[in-house]
């Protein structure tokens, strides 16, 4: 018995040491390539899950540093030397202010050290002013262009949308952060498509809801009590935006009886797939987190291995080094298209 109890006291506390020593291991990264990442913040719906997409992909291959820039991009810059100074391989950078893309490719030449941007795309001059410099993400007008089309073929299917009868139609667009090449392209597209299929439109409201559902709800509360059901479409850049919409139109009795609102986004993140399957959403348009954060990551690591950023990998690079990962359209008959996406 006491002869058991020892060997029993000796597995554990080798299995423990065993333990001990592989979670030293992997905390000194285990010979894997360190990337720092910067997020614009860590508090944006769709943002949550690219970084998600980061993380998944980077299991067992990288050492990741992971920043919340908190959407101030002073706090990101000091990330980045901060990186920079612990040694990391590559970075991958969430630019708080897409016009900061010069400040933050000046430090990485420095050093000569590789940065991939992702999701907010810098001007197409800085990215010719560094050869180590690459995008991932998307063709912002392809996002407008695509709601557009929702938006036109969803009208004509709904002549009882035009409530006022005069034949066109009224609508308010809740835009994403000024400056942001998705928010301006989607502004000028979605519009420009609408008008493009010969539907006369007047806008009543145009104003930013910085991508955010509580300051959307804000914009759209004071838009019903202005204008109430003179609005016959509310346009919206992003889901999240769609969303708070969607929660101020349900407290003023919308989508109870008859009363009814059409709306549109842009991501098709889980919370607005609910939406259009509750019929409160019209459509969006697949905006696919998992496919740029795995992009970022193929890159990220291939060029901190200094390999071709496209080694091993499917992906593509047009003339502005960027990998741009199509959008598509999701409506209800195809809604699994998105689900499998975010992997519900
Ligand atoms: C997304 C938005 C998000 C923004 C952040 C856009 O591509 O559609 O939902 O807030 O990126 O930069
Ligand atoms: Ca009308």
């Amino acid at each position: 018995m006491k002869k058991l109890l020892s060997l029993i006291l000796v597995v554990v506390l080798v299995g423990g040491l065993m333990i001990g020593c592989s979670s030293t291991d992997t905390s000194a990264g285990g010979g894997q390539p360190s990337v720092g990442v910067t997020i614009y913040k860590f508090d944006d719906n769709f943002m949550s899950f690219v970084r998600r997409a980061i993380e998944t992909n980077a299991e067992g291959k990288a050492e990741l540093v992971l920043n919340d820039s908190q959407n101030d991009q002073a706090k990101q810059n000091e990330q980045i030397e901060m990186m920079i100074s612990k040694g990391v391989n590559s970075l991958a950078v969430n630019l708080v202010d897409p016009q900061a893309a010069s400040t933050i490719i000046a430090k990485a030449k420095k050093e000569d050290l590789p940065v991939v941007f992702f999701n907010k795309e810098p001007s197409a001059e800085d990215m010719a002013s560094y050869d180590k410099a690459w995008y991932v993400g998307t063709t912002s007008s392809e996002s407008g262009i695509i709601q557009g089309e929702l938006i036109a073929e969803s009208w004509e299917a709904h002549p009882e949308w035009d409530k006022n009868g005069d034949g066109k139609m009224q609508y308010v667009l809740l835009k994403g952060e000024p400056g942001h090449p998705d928010a301006e392209a989607r502004t000028t597209f979605s519009v420009q498509t609408v008008v493009e299929k010969g539907i006369e439109v007047e806008e009543l409201e145009l104003q930013t809801g910085m991508w955010d559902t509580v300051k959307a709800k804000e914009l759209m509360d004071a838009w019903i009590a202005k204008h109430g059901d003179a609005i016959e479409y509310v346009i919206c850049n992003n889901d999240a935006m769609a969303l708070g919409a969607i929660s101020s139109l349900q407290s003023e009795g919308y989508f109870t009886g008859d009363m009814y609102m059409p709306i549109v986004g842009v991501d098709a993140i889980p919370d607005a797939l609910v939406k259009i399957e509750e019929g409160t959403l019209v459509g969006s348009v697949l905006n696919d987190a998992a496919n740029q954060g795995k992009a970022t990551v193929d890159l990220a690591l291939n060029v901190a291995a200094g390999k071709d950023p496209l080694e091993g990998t499917d992906w593509t690079l047009d003339d502005t080094k960027a990998v741009r990962v199509p959008y598509v359209a999701i409506k209800l008959d195809n809604i699994q298209v998105a689900k499998d996406c975010y992997g519900e």
